[in-house]
């Protein structure tokens, strides 16, 4: 396994928001997390990069044991160096071009020289297409276009594993296909990813697993197929019915 984290609990204001999560995900993997709004999937993922801090729970990352509740400064800096998040409102420095969005970490977490870093930035925007929008701000570029310059900022680092957390819920309808499209490019190329998102069309295309959170708990898990045609759970059956009447 690349990531195993076991009983992870996180209380704010003394109200339990994760209630004890067992997960696991292997080298290659392409997991979606699905749930209703409240049920702790931004938590949970917030928790696996330490933007959280844990009450309780451990996490096994790449052979390296942590205790989520204490880690040590040490583990959590591997583990920012080795994964990376998308945000739902692609969180791109506003001062920034797009060219220096994607270096920044080259440069600032990988102390990479600039040069080399804008080199490697600049190769991931002709290989998007986007070339043209390489000295534009964030405030000059469509929603879409930030959210694949975020996505590009996250895979530069090469981590070996990504974090999205709606990455196409704020985007206009048009906008979805091309940021998906990268997503799927990703899978192809073997990349690691945790995914929530409601798009189920592509989850069905791209997940090896979904899984259902509800009320802080992981209830169902499954193959796309098993999960999406044929769910055990009624809370499960119950919000896919709801997302596809909402569709
Ligand atoms: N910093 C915080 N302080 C207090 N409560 C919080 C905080 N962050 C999240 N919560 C609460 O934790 C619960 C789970 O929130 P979370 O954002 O993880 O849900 P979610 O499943 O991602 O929902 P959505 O689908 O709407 O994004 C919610 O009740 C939320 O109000
Ligand atoms: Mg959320």
């Amino acid at each position: 396994m690349l990531l195993t984290v076991k009983d992870l609990h996180k209380s704010f204001n003394d109200r339990e928001i994760l209630k004890g999560i067992d997960f696991q995900i292997e080298k290659g993997e392409i997991v979606v997390m699905i749930g209703p709004s409240g049920s702790g999937k931004t938590t949970f993922l917030r928790n696996l990069n330490f933007l959280e801090h844990a009450d309780q729970g451990s996490m096994d990352f790449s052979g390296h044991q942590i205790d989520l509740a204490k880690p040590e400064k040490k583990d959590v800096q591997w583990v920012r160096r080795h994964s990376a998040m998308v945000f739902q409102n692609y969180n791109l420095f506003k001062n920034k071009t797009a060219l220096q969005n994607i270096a920044e970490g080259l440069i600032y977490a990988q102390g990479m020289a600039k040069d080399n870093a804008n080199d490697i930035a600049s190769k991931e925007l002709a290989s998007l297409g986007l070339s043209k929008q390489a000295q534009l701000y964030p405030s000059q570029l469509s929603g879409g276009q930030q959210q694949r310059i975020g996505i590009a900022r996250a895979t530069v680092l090469n981590p070996e594993i990504i974090l999205f957390d709606e990455p196409t819920s704020a985007l206009d309808p048009e906008l979805v296909g091309a940021v998906l499209g990268d997503m799927r490019k990703l899978a192809e190329a073997g990349q690691t990813m945790i995914i929530v998102t409601h798009q189920l069309g592509f989850a069905r295309q791209v997940a090896d697993r979904i899984v259902f959170f509800d009320e802080g708990k992981i209830v169902e898990e499954g193959t796309p197929q098993e999960l999406f045609d044929h769910p055990q759970n009624k809370r499960t059956a119950q919000f896919l019915t709801a997302l596809s009447d909402a569709n």
